[in-house]
C-alpha cells in the first residue's frame, strides 16, 4: 500500500514523521506541498512529488492537509488523477462529506488528530462515508494507530469531538497557564520550577485516572478530605469555573459554525 500526503505543514508533516519512523510504514509514502522549501527535509525514503496529482495518482490513500480555504482547489486539481478505489481522508472538521463528494464521489474519511501525537499519544478521531468498506478502515486505522489511539465518530459530532482532542491541548494549556500564573505570586520557587511540578502532577493525575479506571470524582474524593486544604480548593473551582467552561464551549462551537458556512461557501462558488 502507497499513502499520499497533500500539504506538508504542521499536519502533514507530522502525520508523515509519525508514519515514516513507525516501523510500520507502507511502501511508498509520498509528499507534495505548495511552497516548496518546506519539502526539502523529509523523512528518509519518502518521496517528494512535484505536484500534487503525481502525489495523489500513486497512492491508495490521499490525506488532504491543508487549510479548509484550500480544500477545493486541492481536491479539484487531484480528482482527474484519483480512481474508483482510491481513498481520501479530510483532516478537516469543517467540511462535509456531502461538499466533498460534489468533487470526488469515492470513499471518503475525515480524521482529526491532535498535536500530542508527537509523543505519540494522539486521541485521533475518524469518521467515514457509506462507500468506504471495513478493510479501508482497518488500513487507515493501523496508520493512525502508530501515534495514538483512534476513535470512531459519526459525521455530526467530529465538531465537537475535535474541541475535546484537537482543541484540548489548547484549553488545558491555557487553563494550566492561570493556575501556574497564580500559584507564582504566593511562592518564592523558581518559575520553572512551578510549571515542572504542575505539569508532572497534571500528567500523572490522568495516567493514573487512565490506569486505575478512577472518575474525576474519585480523585477528587480522594485528595480532597472533608473539611481539609484541598477541600476549600476545589470548592472554588466547583462555583466559579463551570460559568467559564460553558462560556469557552459557546464561543468555541459558534466560531465552528460559522467556519463550516465559510467553508461551504467556497465549496458552492464555481
Ligand atoms: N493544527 C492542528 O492542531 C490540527 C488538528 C487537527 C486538524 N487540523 C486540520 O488539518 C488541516 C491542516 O492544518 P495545518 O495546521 O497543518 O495547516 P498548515 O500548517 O497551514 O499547513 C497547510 C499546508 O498546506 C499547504 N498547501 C496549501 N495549499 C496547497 C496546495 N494547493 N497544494 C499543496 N499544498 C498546499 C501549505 O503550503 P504553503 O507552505 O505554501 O503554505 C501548508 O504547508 C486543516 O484543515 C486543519 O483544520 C489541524
Amino acid at each position: 500500500m502507497n499513502i499520499g500526503i497533500i500539504g506538508y505543514g504542521s499536519m502533514g508533516k507530522m502525520i508523515t514523521e509519525r508514519i515514516a519512523s513507525s516501523g510500520k510504514a507502507p511502501e511508498k509514502i509520498f509528499v507534495a506541498n505548495r511552497s516548496k522549501e518546506k519539502l526539502q527535509n523529509v523523512p528518509d525514503g519518502v518521496i517528494v512529488c512535484e505536484n500534487n496529482a503525481k502525489a495523489a495518482k500513486n497512492s491508495d490513500i490521499v490525506f488532504l492537509c491543508v487549510r479548509p480555504v484550500d480544500l477545493k482547489s486541492v481536491l479539484s486539481d487531484i480528482a482527474p488523477s484519483l480512481s474508483a478505489d482510491s481513498f481520501v481522508v479530510s483532516l478537516n472538521g469543517s467540511i462535509t462529506f456531502d461538499m466533498l463528494s460534489k468533487l470526488f464521489s469515492g470513499k471518503l474519511a475525515k480524521v482529526i488528530p491532535s498535536v500530542t501525537a508527537e509523543v505519540d499519544r494522539s486521541q485521533t478521531l475518524v469518521c467515514y462515508n457509506e462507500k468506504t468498506e471495513e478493510k479501508d478502515k482497518q488500513e487507515l486505522e493501523t496508520l493512525l494507530r502508530t501515534f495514538g489511539n483512534v476513535i470512531e465518530l459519526p459525521e455530526n459530532e467530529v465538531g465537537m469531538g475535535s474541541e475535546l482532542v484537537s482543541c484540548m491541548p489548547g484549553f488545558i494549556a491555557s487553563i494550566f497557564d492561570v493556575l501556574c500564573t497564580s500559584a507564582k505570586k504566593h511562592t518564592s520557587i523558581p518559575d520553572d520550577q512551578v510549571v515542572k511540578m504542575v505539569l508532572q502532577t497534571m500528567c500523572a493525575t490522568g495516567e493514573l485516572m487512565l490506569d486505575k479506571d478512577m472518575s474525576f470524582e474519585d480523585i477528587v474524593t480522594r485528595v480532597a478530605t472533608k473539611g481539609g486544604i484541598t477541600e476549600e480548593g476545589t470548592k472554588v473551582v466547583y462555583k466559579g469555573f463551570p460559568d467559564t467552561a460553558d462560556l469557552l464551549f459557546e464561543k468555541t462551537l459558534e466560531k465552528r459554525r460559522m467556519t463550516a458556512e465559510k467553508a461551504k461557501k467556497t465549496f458552492e462558488e464555481d
